[in-house]
């Protein structure tokens, strides 16, 4: 006979994990209508991925849907959400604001499952990193008990869908203090466009649906109706196949990561695509399972498509933090440009006569000259270089870079500052050369050709 098992807790705990309708309604209702959406897909494979973190070791870490108001965000948590339970008056999907005020017990609560949190509009920019970074490292706070003992902090391993009109990144520079997101913290919550390119917001296939409109409102009123079965299909299948998860899911993220990941790809990079390879072999099991309704194949298919969206977005295989560095020092020079850089030698103003003009730059940064070859060159001075132009950053790793992708002048032994004459200094100085083409050349570009995919 099956050994009985009873939970027996502190209090009540508020969890979500009912159960209505039936698998086979939620299949043919919900689940099917995913196919040849891959935002949906990625969603719903994403929930059967969250339980496999323990049995293969893999970190939590969560999948930002960005995007504009009434675009199907809502609509893809709520998908993904009935694979694990609904009903009551909020259903599966909680808010970011609720989760701010008790991140502890929600995430403990949702450990090995899909965590859904909508709208992080309501939170603020700060906050929401915070939480990010929490949710994804697993631990809570260590507290102080009613008898003043330490208290173990709370733990949990879980993944984490969100949906928000920005992104993390964007959420956090948002309060206008300079802050920043962390790389660590874009890699934890990997940001997704929610428009699929399509012209239908999240969506791809309608199924013969009149309207985005009507097929997102199909969705959300079916997964009311037909919710929580499929997770529990899901772990019988996994429970009797135990030993064997680690290694074939292992064996699916190599293939994975062979197929879409750039050879040359950061370690950063990687990371994110072994989420997506997790989370495609989550799909891929659940539909050999028969919890799933779709082709093999389709799962994979997905997860791959918004990887490359994803890398895309991001610009590049390089680190963010190589990115961000390039990003800041063209923001700085397309602001301040002119206002803060002295025009030297033919660019300096000259009077009726052919004489200097004595300008007035405040808070001057540095200088600009007209290059040999044609063009403008922007001089910064080191100390401005270090707390003005890069301030947040690592000046040196900035200067290293701009250097490597040809955006700032080395001298003779390869260094990144130039020993220049500058006007009003006696002897010449160091200063970091910066050419105007940091100025035209868009992002760089999303992914090189080298990748096998693309
Ligand atoms: N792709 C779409 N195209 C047109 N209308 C849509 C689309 N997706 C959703 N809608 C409509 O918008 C309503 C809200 O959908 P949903 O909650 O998924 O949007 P959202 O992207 O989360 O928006 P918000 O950012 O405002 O929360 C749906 O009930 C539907 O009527
Ligand atoms: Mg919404």
């Amino acid at each position: 006979m099956a050994e009985r098992i009873i939970l027996q807790t502190n209090g009540a705990v508020d969890h979500a994990m009912r159960n209505a309708g039936t698998l086979e309604g939620w299949k043919e209702h919900v689940a099917r209508y995913a196919v040849g959406n891959s935002r949906l897909v990625l969603a719903l494979s994403t929930a059967f991925a969250a339980p496999l973190l323990y049995p293969t070791g893999a970190e939590s870490g969560g999948f930002h849907f960005r995007g504009a108001s009434s675009t199907g965000k809502s609509t893809a948590l709520v998908v993904a959400g009935s694979a694990w339970g609904g009903g009551g008056i909020r259903g599966y999907v909680r808010t970011w604001r609720a989760t701010s005020n008790g991140i502890e017990g929600i995430a403990s609560m949702h450990c090995d499952c899909l965590l859904c949190l909508d709208e992080m509009g309501q939170v603020d920019g700060r906050e929401a990193g915070q939480i990010a970074y929490m949710l994804a490292n697993g631990v809570g706070k260590a507290r102080a008990s009613r008898t003043g003992e330490a208290r173990p902090a709370a733990e949990w391993r879980l993944l984490f869908l969100s949906s928000g009109e920005l992104s993390l990144a964007d959420k956090i520079a948002e309060d206008g203090r300079g802050r920043k997101a962390a790389a660590g913290q874009q890699v934890r919550i990997v940001d997704i466009p929610a428009d699929a390119g399509a012209g239908m917001g999240l969506f791809e296939n309608l199924h013969g649906f009149p309207s985005a409109d009507a097929f997102a409102r199909h969705l959300k009123m079916a997964a009311g109706e037909h919710y929580g079965h499929a997770s529990i299909a899901f772990l019988r299948t996994l429970v009797d196949n135990f030993d064997a998860i680690a290694p074939n899911v292992k064996a699916y993220v190599d293939e994975f990561l062979e197929e879409n990941c750039p050879t040359d790809a950061d370690g950063q990079v990687s990371r994110v695509a072994a989420r997506f390879g997790l989370v495609a072999a989550a799909g891929e099991m659940a539909t050999l399972a028969d919890v799933l309704p779709w082709e093999p194949g389709e799962a994979t298919r997905a997860a791959a498509r918004c990887f490359r969206d994803w890398l895309a977005m991001r610009g590049g295989v390089e680190p963010a933090e190589e990115s961000e560095g390039i990003a800041t020092v063209r923001r700085f020079i397309e602001l301040h440009g002119t206002s803060r850089f002295e025009a030297m030698g033919d660019l300096a103003p000259k009077d009726g006569f052919g004489g200097p003009v004595e300008q007035r730059i405040s808070n001057r940064v540095g200088f600009r000259r007209r290059a040999d070859g044609g063009g403008i060159e922007y001089l910064v001075l080191p100390e401005a270089w270090r707390t003005e132009v890069c301030a947040g950053l690592d000046a040196a790793a900035v200067a290293r870079t701009l250097a490597r992708r040809g955006y700032l002048a080395t001298d003779s032994e390869g260094k990144p500052q130039v020993k220049t004459r500058l006007p009003g200094f006696a002897n010449a100085v160091r200063c970091y050369v910066i050419p105007a083409d940091i100025l035209g050349e868009a992002e760089p570009a999303p992914v090189a050709a080298g990748g096998p995919l693309f």
